[in-house]
């Protein structure tokens, strides 16, 4: 609970922030002429459909949740088509690092090192890392060293569980369906992951539990590939007019609360 207040809190500064300096940028219909992508007419986004609520495929295959959503708005705003390009999130981080996609739209945590290869949009959210393990395993950030840590490759949560513990407690995994696997079949004692994710996979997975971690909370952002400007300034003032609006807000909740 004290968890869900802070996202809220985190989620209303940024929203306050954003809808701040929004304000005095050009509409984005105006921005969106001069933006030139990959594939005229198209927002090309590559994208790990496997971290519900951000992204995740729905009963028809479809690839729902917050960001497709605000995405596809945004899109719309720039009359652009939004095109979202399924796979692992180390090879969608690395298409719009090679320039393969537009921008990487798959709940990136804005860092430093990322920042050298990515021109980040405005940052719409805040999560903090947290631990999933099964119920009873007394598995807190304690005792977090003794353990084999689960974590998806190129992840913040692989990052930091590397740097603080070494690889030997570490193995990584390409999407969260296989790291969950993992965790169900003892392969691993614990998972490090974004917490607003760690609860949509508790709470289809009976039998797991969360604790909080003491990791720094995280920025989500859109990565665009590096050097366009102008897809970085246009999705920024849509992304203004969907905050201002209550949009944003409104996409949140509604995922949130499923
Ligand atoms: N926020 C974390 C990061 O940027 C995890 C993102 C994982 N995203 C995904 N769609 N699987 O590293």
């Amino acid at each position: 609970m004290k968890k869900t207040i802070a996202l809220v809190c985190a989620l209303v500064i940024v929203l306050s922030l954003c809808a701040a300096c929004g304000s005095s940028s050009a509409p984005a219909a105006d921005a969106g002429s001069a933006i030139t992508t990959l594939e005229a007419g198209k927002l090309t986004v590559s994208s790990s459909p496997d971290f519900p609520p951000f992204e995740y495929t729905d009963d028809s295959g479809a690839i729902v949740g917050i960001e497709p959503e605000i995405m596809a708005l945004i899109a719309d705003k720039l009359g652009l088509e939004l095109v979202i390009d399924a796979m692992d999130f180390d090879s969608a981080l690395l298409a719009a690092q090679q320039g393969k996609s537009d921008a990487v739209v798959s709940g990136v945590t804005v860092t430093e090192d990322r920042k050298l290869v990515y021109d980040f949009t405005d940052t719409y959210i805040s999560i903090t890392q947290a631990i999933v393990s099964k119920e009873g395993s007394g598995i807190t950030m304690e005792n977090l060293g003794e353990q084999t840590i689960g974590v998806q490759r190129g992840t913040t949560g692989h990052i930091y569980a590397e740097d603080d513990y070494g690889t030997d407690h570490v193995v990584a995994y390409d999407t969260y369906t296989t790291v969950f696997q993992a965790l169900m079949n003892d392969q691993i004692d614990c998972i490090l992951m974004d917490d607003a994710v760690a609860k949509a996979y508790i709470a289809a997975n009976p039998g797991l539990v969360m604790a909080e971690s003491t990791y720094e909370p995280e920025n989500f952002a859109f990565g665009v590939s590096k050097g366009n400007t102008a897809l970085v300034e246009g999705i920024n003032a849509a992304l203004a007019e969907l905050t201002a609006d209550g949009t944003v807000q409104a996409i949140v909740d509604k995922y949130m609360a499923e």
